[in-house]
This record gives structure tokens, sequence and C-alpha cells, in this order.
């Protein structure tokens, strides 16, 4: 299998120098052709539907809406979906629906958010990743394109940042760009359920949320001016 071949070949780079790379982009710094619309696709990976997870991808994608008027957003919410993990033989599930929203030219960058499971990511945001499989052969469909990640944890110190740094690994090897938030959001969005399934107290973690959609919408059209 041409997959398995890729895993077992592949070597992998250590996330924290990825990410350094990817905070080296100035901010705002060049601009994409005035006509070319760019979709940030921000992907809810908790399987509780509209609960923090999606409210803090939410945020930073509304946050990414104003960076520039070219810039579109939508918010894939995987809650109640029904996403398996990756399998030799494709599952007929959900990811059907999402794979070609993936594909599509326009797409400029994802904002990935998990809510922290036991310090790490949910199993669901572990199934969706492993199910971007076929975005990497024939061609590597999602490489040189930046991404942000938002994490929800119960705990103010809840693993939010390991989830972040392991999803960060996971896309990676999709070839995609990671980009953190600007101070004091450099690894990403954190933020804190604090009791009620309310993200609305912790104006800390929802400012990280924000200045992480500005810098991958930022980093986005950066990049897209450089392709073009
Ligand atoms: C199985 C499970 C494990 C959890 N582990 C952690 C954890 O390690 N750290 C933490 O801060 N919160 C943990 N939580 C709490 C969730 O991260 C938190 O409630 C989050 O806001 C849930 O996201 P949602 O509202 O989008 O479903 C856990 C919750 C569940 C259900």
């Amino acid at each position: 299998m041409l997959i398995k071949q890729n895993l077992t070949r592949r070597s992998f780079i250590t996330t924290a120098g990825a990410a350094a790379l990817a905070s080296t982009v100035v901010e705002g710094a060049a601009e994409a052709p005035a006509s070319t619309a760019l979709k940030i696709i921000g992907v809810s990976c908790s399987p509780r539907q509209g609960q923090t997870t999606a409210s803090a991808v939410q945020t930073a994608l509304d946050a990414a809406k104003t960076v520039d008027p070219r810039i579109q957003t939508e918010l894939i919410d995987l809650g109640g979906l029904n996403i398996a993990p990756w399998s030799p033989k494709p599952p007929a599930d959900d990811m059907a629906g999402i794979l070609p929203k993936l594909k599509d030219p326009a797409l400029g960058g994802l904002i990935i958010g998990s809510p922290c499971y036991f310090r790490s990511l949910s199993g669901l945001a572990k199934c969706f990743l492993e199910r971007l499989a076929p975005l990497r052969e024939p061609r590597m469909v999602l490489a040189d394109k930046p991404f942000g990640v938002v994490t929800v944890g119960a705990f103010r110190n809840g693993g939010q940042e390991m989830t972040i740094e392991q999803i960060q690994a996971i896309l990676l090897c999709y070839g995609m760009i990671p980009v953190g938030g600007k101070a004091p959001a450099f690894q990403g969005a954190t933020l804190w359920n604090s009791g009620g399934d309310t993200l609305a107290q912790d104006t800390l973690g929802l400012d990280t949320a924000k200045k992480l959609g500005i810098h991958v919408a930022e980093v986005a059209l950066l990049l897209a001016s450089k392709t073009k």
C-alpha cells in the first residue's frame, strides 16, 4: 500500500522547529491578488456538537474574517457526525462530504479545534486527521497551506499546549505549515471551559483564539500571493 510505504519512509520534523519557522512570517506582509477569495475552514473535533470547541473555533474564524474581505470562512462541526478511523477499506461515513471541501483550490488554511481529552487530542480529532490520508496521494493537496490549532480544556493547564503539539505533529505529515497566534498566544489558542460549558469568562483564552485566527488568515494571504 502506498500510504503504508509513505508512513514508514517519512522522516519526522520536530514540531517546535517548524512552528518556529512559521512564526517568522511577517505580519500581513504581502497581499494576495485582489480578486482571490481564500477560504479558511475551521473543524471542531468535539463529539459534542455546538459546544465549547465549536464556539472557540468560530471565534478564531470570525477574527480571521476581519483581516481582509477576501477571507471567507466555514465551520465544520464534527459533533454528531460519523467519522471512523483510517482503514484499508475506506469506511462509508460522513468524511465523504468533507473531503471535497478540503480539496477546493480556494482553501487558504485550516483551523483545527479539539477538546483536551486526557491531556491529548480527542479520538474524533485523531480519526478525522487520519482520514485526511487521501489528500496526501497522489498529490499533497494540503501542502504549504497554513493551519492553527484551537484547544479547550476544563482546567486552565489541562493539556492544551500538548494537544496543540500533537495535532501539529500530525499535520506536518500533510506538508502543512503550523501557525501560532501572536503574543501571548505563540503556540495557538488555549481555552478554558471554566464550568457550565461556557468560555465567556475566559477572556485570555478567547483572545488567543482571535489572535490565532488573524495570524492564520494573514499567513494564508501571504502564501497565496507567493504562489500566484
Ligand atoms: C473523556 C474526557 C477527558 C477529558 N480530559 C481532560 C483533560 O485532560 N484536561 C482538561 O483540561 N479537560 C479535560 N476534559 C474536559 C474537556 O476538555 C472540556 O470539557 C471541553 O470544554 C470539552 O469540549 P466541548 O465542550 O467542545 O465538548 C475531558 C473531558 C472528557 C469527556
